[in-house]
């Protein structure tokens, strides 16, 4: 069975105090609750003194991008191996964020994907439409290329690759107050299953597929409900500590019915 995931993505919020002070009572505020692994995918900057802050807990940090090579001339990069000595455990690779803003292409989340599996991090790739793409019934055909090309080539063996996680992103539910249709977007995780069929059927059935875009406390079990959706990736309601706590929470009992 696979386990429950909240991952928090802060994108580019909070100071060094703010972080400290949502990392400070987190524990406290999801105490009791085991089954569901949280996730916190903080800005770069806070990432050591969060690692210290969570040292005794059972919360996970995450960065929220990085580069592909272990060092090298990249002014303003972060390496692999940089959020490894410091203790990190996930990565956001390939968020539509970073491909819309910062022109980041699939070779590119490609080699980042590599890499994190290369230098011991787990993944958290991200795929999804954008709305002109949905509206033209193109749903599938973008998840296959974001997906087929991210996984292009990747040597990895297969205990490893399982360990991966999916993200399943409407673009056009990002930041808009529109999430996806919790059905649909089981229906797409599903889809997003076949196609690592190719990778296995042990990987297909592993690898945890989250959905991301809009997730907040009155809508989450609408899809941590479904059968492919093991969680959520969560933007703007993953800044208040309370409401990331009551999301973890509502994950929980979802998981007991
Ligand atoms: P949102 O962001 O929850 O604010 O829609 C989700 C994401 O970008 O991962």
């Amino acid at each position: 069975m696979r386990q429950k995931i909240i991952v928090a993505n802060w994108k580019m919020y909070k100071t060094l105090s703010e972080a400290e002070e949502f990392m400070g009572s987190l524990p406290r505020e999801i105490a009791g609750v085991d089954d569901v692994k949280a996730v916190v995918c903080a800005p770069f900057l806070f990432l050591e003194r969060l690692a210290v802050l969570t040292a005794k807990t059972a919360i996970s940090l995450g960065a929220q991008n990085m580069h592909w090579e272990k060092e090298g001339a990249f002014t303003g990069e972060i390496s692999p191996v940089m959020l490894k000595d410091l203790g990190i455990k996930y990565v956001i690779i390939g968020h539509s964020e970073r491909r819309q803003f910062f022109g980041e292409s699939n070779f590119q989340i490609n080699k980042k994907l590599a890499a994190a599996f290369a230098y011991g991090l787990i993944p958290i790739l991200c795929v999804g439409e954008n709305r002109r793409q949905r509206d033209a019934g193109e749903t599938e055909e973008v998840i296959e290329k974001q997906l087929n090309s991210a996984l292009d080539g990747l040597a990895v063996e297969k205990d490893l690759l399982q360990k991966m996680v999916l993200a399943y992103e409407p673009v056009w539910a990002i930041g808009s107050g529109t999430p996806a249709n919790g059905e649909e977007a089981n229906v797409v995780a599903a889809f997003m299953r076949s196609l690592l069929l190719k990778k296995g059927q042990e990987v297909s059935r592993k690898v945890s597929i989250l959905y991301g875009g809009s997730v907040n406390p009155e809508n989450i079990a609408e899809f941590t409900d479904k059968a492919e959706i093991d969680g959520a990736l969560v933007g703007g309601s993953s800044l208040n500590v309370k409401t990331f706590a009551a999301l973890i929470r509502i994950a929980s009992s979802e998981r007991r019915t």
